[in-house]
């Protein structure tokens, strides 16, 4: 009978990074046991944007953890590049955040303001810098907020790189596995039950994105409330290379790849655990790209794909022990963050799993924080969240 020392349950960002993570501190036998394909779900469908300054309007512990975890991914790339040969495209160009009208400059002045106020790099840009910085940029810009320090990576290499980390390091992946339920004994969870096996364990984590709800420990269900937020996306490939940087505006964004692909996103649905693409998606990602870029305008969509961003209490991510078992963690709704946020997620759960250190950022999104918020703030927020845009 075969056991890990860590069993993650997962094969995302999250549960790929995690994985290296603990091999790198030493742990020996890690498995991944993956319900569909490694890295095909929320992580793949991603636009890779690391932009914890042009994705926040609030300067709170969210903001501080995304920060943290966008400082650290010049040697995340640095590290998995000599690991595995795979370059994840980190390109530090930064990113623009435009403005179009009058509402959309409340917005971003109101932002400009907190954050110099909190010592953000940010450059408030009038419409001639920001079109000397982008010329594909639409003439109807107002203004814009221009952050060196946004940056983005190409999710899908990301997810090769950590992939080829774990074959390359003895990591077990098994999958077309699903896990049913954690099972238990003596006060804690000794093993995880798919429907034909049972994998046995010294430690478990959940990093099961969207569908972490589903999973029980015996009977019960986790005491995490995660629930899927579709996003769309679609991609051009124009003759030629448009633009340098990342760039916003309130109803959408673009992010030009350095194969010269223009990405395109992206949608903010509540439609269930249905990752279809849909006509009327295509056409309001179409008009938030050419609002930005008239030239994209007639270019054919070569890519139009969907992923469910695992959405939590508040969209806050849920990092920490499950109570009641100190043997069993979960990392899981970093909903529009996941990529930006895989490399602290990884450095704080295997702190807790291998090194026993805690971090207050396990206290401020710990389940227990949690578990007493009801589902229903989730069905509060979500309805303004239908079908609104990015920004
Ligand atoms: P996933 O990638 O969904 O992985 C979870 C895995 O767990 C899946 O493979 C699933 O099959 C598996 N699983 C679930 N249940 C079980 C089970 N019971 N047994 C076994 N396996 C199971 N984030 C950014 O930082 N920057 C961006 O620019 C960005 N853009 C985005 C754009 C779109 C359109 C979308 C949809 C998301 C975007 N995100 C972005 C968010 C980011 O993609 C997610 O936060 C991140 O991928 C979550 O990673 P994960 O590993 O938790 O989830
Ligand atoms: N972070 C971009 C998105 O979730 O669409």
């Amino acid at each position: 009978m075969a056991i890990s020392d860590v069993l993650i349950v997962g094969g995302g960002v999250i549960g790929l990074s995690i994985a290296r993570e603990l091999h790198r501190k030493g742990v020996s036998q890690i498995t991944i046991l993956e319900r569909v394909s490694i890295g095909r779900e929320a992580s793949y469908a991603a636009a890779g944007m690391l932009a914890p300054n042009a994705e926040n309007d609030t300067h709170d512990d969210f903001y501080d953890l995304c920060s943290a975890s966008c400082s650290m991914y010049p040697e995340f790339a640095a590290e998995l590049l000599d690991e595995t040969g795979v370059d994840i495209e980190l390109e530090r160009s930064g990113t623009l955040y435009l403005s179009f009208n009058e509402e959309d400059s409340s917005v971003l002045n109101r932002r400009y303001l907190w954050q110099r106020e909190a010592g953000v790099a940010v450059e408030h840009l009038s419409a001639e810098e920001t079109l000397e910085l982008e010329s594909f940029v639409s003439p109807d810009v107002r203004e814009s907020l221009f952050y060196p320090d946004d940056w983005q990576v190409e999710n899908r290499k990301l997810l090769t790189a950590l992939w080829r980390y774990a074959k390359l390091n003895g990591i077990e992946i098994r999958e077309q596995t699903e896990v049913r339920s954690l099972i238990t004994g003596n006060g804690k969870v000794i093993g995880a039950k798919t429907s034909g096996e049972t994998f046995f364990t010294g430690s478990t984590v959940l990093a099961t994105g969207a569908w972490t709800s589903f999973i029980k420990i015996d009977d019960v269900p986790v005491p995490v409330n995660v629930k899927p937020i579709r996003g769309q996306m679609i991609s051009f490939h124009p003759p030629q290379q448009m633009f340098s940087k990342v760039v916003f505006s309130p109803r959408g964004y673009i992010v030009p790849r350095m194969d010269g692909r223009v990405l395109s996103g992206a949608t903010v649905e509540d439609t269930g655990f249905d990752r279809s693409t849909t006509e009327d998606g295509a056409r309001q990602l179409v008009m938030a790209a050419t609002e930005i870029a008239p030239s994209l305008a007639g270019l054919d969509i070569v890519e139009h794909w969907a992923g469910l961003r695992p959405f939590g209490v508040g969209g806050l991510p849920v990092l920490g022990e499950m109570p009641g078992y100190a043997n069993a963690f979960v990392a899981t709704a970093h909903f529009r963050n996941g990529i930006l946020l895989a490399p602290v997620t990884a450095k704080l759960i295997c702190e807790k799993i291998v090194d026993e250190v805690s971090s207050k950022y396990l206290d401020i999104f710990g389940v227990e924080s949690k578990a007493s918020s009801k589902f229903s703030v989730l069905f509060v927020l979500v309805p303004f969240l239908f079908f609104s845009f990015s920004g």
